[in-house]
C-alpha cells in the first residue's frame, strides 16, 4: 500500500506477444477440413490464427514488453493479474510463472472471464490502484489451440494464442473515465470446455448474445462518461467474428473505420485479443494521446465488459 491518496491510473506500458506458428485458412482446407479461405474470411474475417503457444511463456514476453515500454522492471510492479481461461497448469495459476521470469515484487493472481479476462482485470486493477497499489501489470492471454476440436469446421476455424499486456501506474488524473461490467450466468451452457474436453459452443447463440450485450454495455460505459459515439477515437473489441464488430459498430454508432481490427491476423485469441489490438494500434500510431478509447468485449458465461479511456501515456 504506497499512495492512499492516489485518484487514478494510466496505462504506460504495453506489449503483446504471438507464437511463431501460423495456420491459414488454406493449412485448415488443405489439411483435410471441409472449408474455404472465401468462406472462413468472409463469416468472419479470419484469414490465420497463431498456434502453438504456452499462455505462461506468451503472458512472460507481452509483459517483458509492457515494462520495457513502462522503463520500469518487476521491481517496480506492485501486482500482477494474468486473465486467462487457458492456465498452463490447473495449480498455480500462470501469474505465478509471470512472476517468476519478470521478477515481480508484489503480489500475483489469475482471473478467468473467459474473452473478457482483460477488462475485467484491467478494471479492477484500477480500483486497486484508487486503494492504494502503485503499478499493476495487466495481461491477457490464451492458448486455445490445445482445446480446438480441429476437424469441426463450425470452431476450428475461430481460435488461435497470443497475449497482451499493459502496465497500469497510479496518476494524479483518472483516465478510465468509465466501465460497464456483467454476466448472464443463464447462458454458460452456450459456450463452454470441460476439464479434458475441447470448446464447444452454439454459435448462432453467441453471436447474438454478443451483439446485444456489448452493444448495450457499451453504450452504458459511454453515457457514463458524459461522452456520446461521436467522442470515441477508437473501438478496441474483442476479436470474435468481424460481423460481430460491426454490428456492435453500427448499432452504437461508431464508424467501422474507427474499429481496430486485427482478427484477420490472430483469430479469436480470447482474453488476448482487446491488449494486442491496443499494442497494434499504439504502434501503428493510429491511438494518440488524449484519444478516447472504448475497449469491449464478451466470453463464455456470458460476461461482457466496457471500459471508456482516455490514452494518457507518460511522454
Ligand atoms: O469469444 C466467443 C467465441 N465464439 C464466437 O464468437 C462465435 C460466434 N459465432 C460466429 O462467429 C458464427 O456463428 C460462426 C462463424 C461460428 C458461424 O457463422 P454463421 O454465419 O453463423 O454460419 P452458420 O452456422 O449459419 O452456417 C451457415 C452454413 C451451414 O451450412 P448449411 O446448413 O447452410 O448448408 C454450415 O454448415 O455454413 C456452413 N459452415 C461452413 N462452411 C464452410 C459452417 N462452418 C463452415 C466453415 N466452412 N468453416
Amino acid at each position: 500500500m504506497n499512495n492512499p491518496n492516489a485518484s487514478g491510473s494510466r496505462i504506460v506500458g504495453w506489449g503483446s506477444d504471438l507464437p511463431e506458428k501460423v495456420l491459414t485458412n488454406q493449412d485448415l482446407a488443405d489439411g483435410g477440413l471441409d472449408t474455404s479461405d472465401e468462406w472462413i474470411f468472409e463469416r468472419t474475417g479470419i484469414r490465420q490464427r497463431h498456434v502453438g503457444g504456452k499462455t505462461g511463456e506468451m503472458s512472460t514476453n507481452a509483459g517483458r514488453k509492457a515494462l520495457e515500454v513502462a522503463g520500469v522492471t518487476g521491481a517496480d510492479i506492485d501486482l500482477v493479474i494474468v486473465a486467462t481461461s487457458t492456465p498452463d497448469q490447473l495449480m498455480p495459476g500462470t501469474s505465478a510463472t509471470v512472476h517468476s521470469e519478470l521478477g515481480i515484487r508484489g503480489g500475483a493472481c489469475d482471473m478467468q472471464a473467459v474473452c473478457s479476462g482483460f477488462s475485467y482485470a484491467l478494471i479492477a486493477a484500477n480500483g486497486l490502484i484508487q486503494t492504494g497499489l502503485d503499478r499493476v501489470l495487466v495481461i491477457g492471454a490464451d492458448s486455445l489451440s490445445p482445446y480446438v476440436e480441429w476437424d469441426n469446421r463450425s470452431s476450428a476455424i475461430l481460435f488461435g494464442d497470443g497475449a497482451g499486456a499493459v502496465v497500469l501506474e497510479r496518476h494524479s488524473e483518472e483516465t478510465l473515465l468509465s466501465f460497464d461490467l456483467g454476466a448472464d450466468g443463464d447462458s454458460r451452457h452456450i459456450g463452454f470446455t470441460d476439464h479434458g474436453g475441447k470448446i464447444t459452443m452454439d454459435g448462432k447463440e453467441v453471436f447474438r448474445t454478443a451483439v446485444r450485450a456489448v452493444t448495450k454495455s457499451a453504450q452504458q460505459a459511454i453515457d457514463g462518461a458524459g461522452l456520446t459515439a461521436a467522442d470515441i477515437d477508437w473501438f478496441v473489441p474483442h476479436q470474435a467474428n468481424v460481423r460481430i464488430i460491426e454490428a456492435i459498430a453500427s448499432r452504437v454508432g461508431i464508424p467501422m473505420e474507427r474499429a481496430i481490427v486485427t482478427i484477420q491476423d490472430t483469430a479469436n485469441n480470447s482474453a488476448a485479443t482487446i491488449p494486442v489490438a491496443l499494442d497494434t494500434a499504439v504502434r501503428d500510431d493510429r491511438v494518440q494521446p488524449g484519444d478516447t478509447l472504448l475497449l469491449g468485449g464478451f466470453g463464455f458465461g456470458m460476461t461482457w465488459a466496457s471500459a471508456v479511456m482516455k490514452w494518457d501515456p507518460r511522454d
